[in-house]
């Protein structure tokens, strides 16, 4: 576990410099909904694209889908989640509230007035709403709570126009929404999230060895992309906590501030959603396999990701607070590739045309990587605001550089500087950024 990093101090962190703020705040906030801002924003957007890099773009038996969030009520029965997605939901007899069974500390008896509850009943989490002019029940729809659902749909449209052959994975990106009845935890767990899913489709019979091989691939990128090994583990479902699709399940965990918790499942889902869906529409969603002339319902290896999670963990793994110079510093120490910005440009001194020429260097940097200007305040307290939010490189003009054209180039970790040619600085940053060229 990261020593340094509460909840309460990254939270704190996170409005302080525009990672994420409350939702509708001016308003009182609305439960557990957070929105991004102009730092988490760009955070985010790496993470998403850190994975799609890995999973999409880095591999050739993948590809990408961005279905909509709105699908025909028929999917949500034919996948199960009408029937089965719910949770244990309990009321307190005395006080009302309502909680999830399995989230108490005290069986039978209400977290915050000490009240006994009641039996529980199965609360469904699909969010309902309705399409199009008339409310009843013809039109009710629902928020989708898993992005999966989009992709087996899709199944045989990707087969027939992306020219894959099995094995191969279709892979997206988007929003879901589970009217949860406990969220929290910042947003780690809440009603409307995004997911990073792939559906990897198989053979029968050669689904263990891809279910092994995603494991190794899901943990090994939250490895690459900066997190400590030791903060993370996979852990195997019991067979009693295995959703109504798995045959097996796996667990990419973290160790956060309020315990070991769940950033991705890995799932072996085996021909269910594709025999569900061939049940329910009618329509043949077999793959002819041309070695041995037949057909056969694929088997599917789903890594199924978060995004907010994964980019808590990358937050508070990367959550850093040290001395220097009789000074607490605070200190993001976020892989360069995740960093929302990737240096600050600042003029020592806001006079000398200092000012100007730092502006250029940035509109420089600014074709190749999103970079910050400022010149608010001492150089050092510049540096500190930086940090806090992860920037990795610092490039300060001072008098030396209206003579020789040469800036400092100062480095996040570290806080080691060096002066380097401004027509060189773009190459220094992006071999800095790159993990294959880094020399730490
Ligand atoms: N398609 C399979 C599926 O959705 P899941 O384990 O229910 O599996 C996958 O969800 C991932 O989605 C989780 O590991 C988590 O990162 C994220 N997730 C699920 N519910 C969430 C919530 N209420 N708030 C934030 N993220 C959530």
């Amino acid at each position: 576990m990261n020593e340094h990093a509460t909840m309460e101090k990254v939270v704190n962190l996170c409005k302080r410099r525009g990672f994420i703020f409350p939702s509708s705040e001016i308003y009182g906030g609305i439960g557990s909904t957070w929105d991004y801002g102009p730092v988490g924003v760009e955070l985010k957007r790496n993470v998403k694209e850190a994975w799609w890099k890995a999973v999409v773009t880095g591999r050739n038996d993948t590809v990408g889908l961005d279905a909509s969030i709105l699908m025909h009520p028929r999917v949500w029965e034919a996948s199960g989640h009408v029937a089965g997605f719910s949770d244990p939901l309990v009321e307190c007899k005395k006080c009302n509230r309502r909680y999830r069974e399995d989230f108490l500390a005290e069986p039978g008896q209400c977290p915050d007035c000490d009240g006994k509850v009641t039996e529980a009943r199965q609360f469904n989490l699909m969010f309902k709403t309705f399409m199009g002019p008339v409310e009843d029940t013809a039109s009710t729809v629902f928020l989708r709570p898993e992005t999966a659902q989009g992709i087996f749909v899709n199944f045989t449209n990707v087969l027939d126009t992306a020219r894959q052959k099995i094995p191969f994975g279709i892979a997206q990106i988007g929003k879901s929404f589970r009217n949860e009845i406990t969220p929290g935890n910042f947003i780690f767990r809440t009603r409307e999230f995004e997911q990073m899913e792939i559906e990897y489709f198989v053979k029968p019979g050669e689904d263990e060895e891809a279910f092994q091989s995603w494991q190794d691939a899901r943990l090994g990128w939250y490895v690459d992309n900066g997190i400590r090994a030791e903060n993370l583990r996979l852990r195997p479902h019991d067979s009693d906590e295995l959703a109504h699709y798995a045959k097996a399940c796996v667990d990419v965990e973290y160790e956060f501030p309020f315990g070991w918790s769940e950033l991705e499942g890995i799932a072996n889902r085996s021909d269910f959603d594709l025999k569900q869906h061939m049940e329910y529409s009618g329509k043949d969603m077999t793959y002819f396999d041309e070695a041995t002339r037949s057909r056969y319902v694929p088997y599917v290896i789903e890594p199924s990701a978060g995004v907010d999670r994964p980019l808590l963990a990358f937050l508070v793994d990367a959550y850093d607070e040290e001395e220097v110079e009789g000074d607490r510093r605070i200190v993001l120490r976020l892989d360069p590739r995740l960093a929302p910005f990737k240096a600050g440009v600042y003029p020592l001194l806001r006079k000398d045309g200092q000012p100007e020429r730092a502006q250029e260097i940035r509109d420089i940097l600014k074709e190749h990587f999103p970079v910050v200007y400022d010149q608010a305040g001492s150089i050092g307290r510049r540096y500190r605001r930086q940090d806090e939010v992860g920037t990795p490189f610092g490039v300060t003009v001072d008098h030396e550089t209206m003579k020789d054209q040469t800036v400092t180039l100062r480095d996040r970790d570290a806080m080691t500087q060096v002066r380097i040619p401004v027509d060189r600085l773009v190459d220094e940053i992006r071999r800095r950024i790159d993990p294959r060229t880094r020399d730490r």
